[in-house]
């Protein structure tokens, strides 16, 4: 059974069971399930908080924790079951098109919206898109992070004697050789599913670039997926994992970033949401820290575009859609688009400000991002985030996780054989 029935099954089981309302006070509330529970990112989401709240509507934070979300996912799907899924929730890429076919995701709701505030304007078709279902907007979206960045710690570099950020993979071993021999961790890490294929997917970019990548983990081309050049991919992969500390099983990423802010570690391969933790700790861009692309990836941007999904509501329940109408609008006005990303350590969705970032008061991180955003988009070098949900169903991410996590525990394992069995991910392609 693919893994739009299997959720359509399960969803249909939502019919035996009463709705239970929310509790609705005077002008309407409205629940919102998203996994952003790091010190930065709580900051960001308060942001969206405060200005729901401050028109008038009940904010209900359903946050569940673990980076990635696989979990809030997995909280998401049994609510849903039990006929009582929230107002709101954090849904992205493919997996929006799987809820939306089940039915319970609201096609009316954002519609008034969308016209009276030109979504279809602001957006790039490319994000439209994706937040819609059969041409209607089920979700807005909320920024857009890249994955392939590389954070460094610039004070580590200088004690381990690294003079410049890697721009290559030989480059990268160099400076993590200098950074292991001078007693650093050189490369910050959390043994988690996401984490490690948050890394994998930037070996891939790195050593197929761009269109190597786009047949392997988005078209799930069976030759590209198991042939000579992934296993190229892994064995780099295992020369990366080597630089990791061994006590990373587990670890949140935001841990591994505060290894490195806090000077422990040199580096960290992680989406600019690790940004929002040194915004969090007061460091400043170019300065206390650098974001460069990972080496071998500077022709690519991967996208991950966090998008906030609107549940069907029974029409008696008039405040609560309107609050979920004005998050919506609010979370695609320009105050929000910039103190949001500012905080969250991504980028606007919006094309007019992408286009005129200095203007916004992004800094050098931000601005080079929206640049390569705009630039790669012409060039095919823009690719969705396997490792984050852009690019395939949950499932086949799923068993792609499980190749990449074991390969990066046993360190016996071989290249070509972890390759063979990404083959087994995908027996048959998304269209
Ligand atoms: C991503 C999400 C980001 C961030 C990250 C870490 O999937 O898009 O906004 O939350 O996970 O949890």
């Amino acid at each position: 059974m693919n893994a739009i029935s299997r959720l359509a099954t399960v969803i249909s089981l939502a019919s035996l069971f009463p709705l239970s309302a929310l509790a609705a006070d005077s002008k309407g509330s409205v629940e919102v399930v998203h996994w952003w529970t790091s010190g930065g990112e709580k900051a960001a989401v308060d942001v969206l908080k405060a200005q729901v709240e401050k028109d008038g509507f009940t904010w209900k934070d359903g946050a569940v924790a673990g980076g990635g979300g696989s979990t809030a996912m997995t909280v998401l799907k049994s609510r849903a079951v039990a006929g009582n899924p929230p107002g709101v929730a954090q849904i992205k890429g493919p997996d929006i098109q799987e809820w939306g076919s089940t039915g319970l995701l609201s096609t009316d709701t954002l519609k008034d919206v969308a016209k009276a505030e030109n979504w279809d304007g602001l957006l790039s078709p490319k994000v439209a898109n994706t937040v819609k279902y059969e041409g209607d907007y089920v979700a807005v979206p909320v920024n857009i992070h890249r994955v392939n960045w590389l954070w460094i710690n610039p004070a580590v570099f200088k004690k381990a004697g690294i003079d410049k950020a890697p721009t290559t993979l030989e480059e990268f071993y160099a400076a993590g050789d200098k950074l292991k021999a001078a007693g650093f961790i050189a490369l910050a890490h959390g043994g988690q599913p996401w984490q490690d294929s948050t890394v994998f997917e930037d070996v891939v970019l790195s050593v197929m670039g761009p269109e190597g990548y786009k047949k392997a983990l988005v078209d799930l081309d069976q030759k590209t997926l198991s042939g000579p050049e992934m296993a190229k991919a892994f064995t780099e992969l295992k020369k990366i994992t080597g630089y990791m500390d061994p006590n990373r099983a587990g670890r949140d990423w935001n841990i591994a970033a505060a290894d490195v802010i806090g000077g422990k570690a040199g580096m960290q391969m992680m989406g600019d949401w690790a940004k929002s933790e040194w915004t969090a700790a007061k460091k400043v861009a170019g300065k206390d820290y650098q974001c460069v692309p990972f080496p071998g990836t500077d022709k690519a941007f991967t996208y991950n575009i966090d998008s906030l999904a609107v549940f069907k509501l029974k029409a008696d329940r008039k405040g609560d859609i309107a609050a979920q109408q004005d998050l919506a609008k609010v979370a695609l006005g320009k105050d929000f688009q910039k103190v949001f990303s500012i905080n969250k350590g991504s980028i606007p969705v919006r094309t007019d400000m992408l286009n005129d970032m200095s203007a916004e008061g992004f800094d050098s991180c931000a601005q080079a991002s929206a640049k390569d955003f705009l630039a790669d988009e012409k060039t095919g070098g823009l690719q969705p985030s396997m490792a984050h949900n852009m690019a395939t169903s949950l499932a086949v991410q799923g068993a792609i996780f499980d190749v990449v996590t074991n390969f990066m525990n046993d360190k016996d394992a071989d290249p070509a054989k972890a390759s063979a069995c990404l083959l087994y991910t995908s027996p048959s392609p998304r269209d």
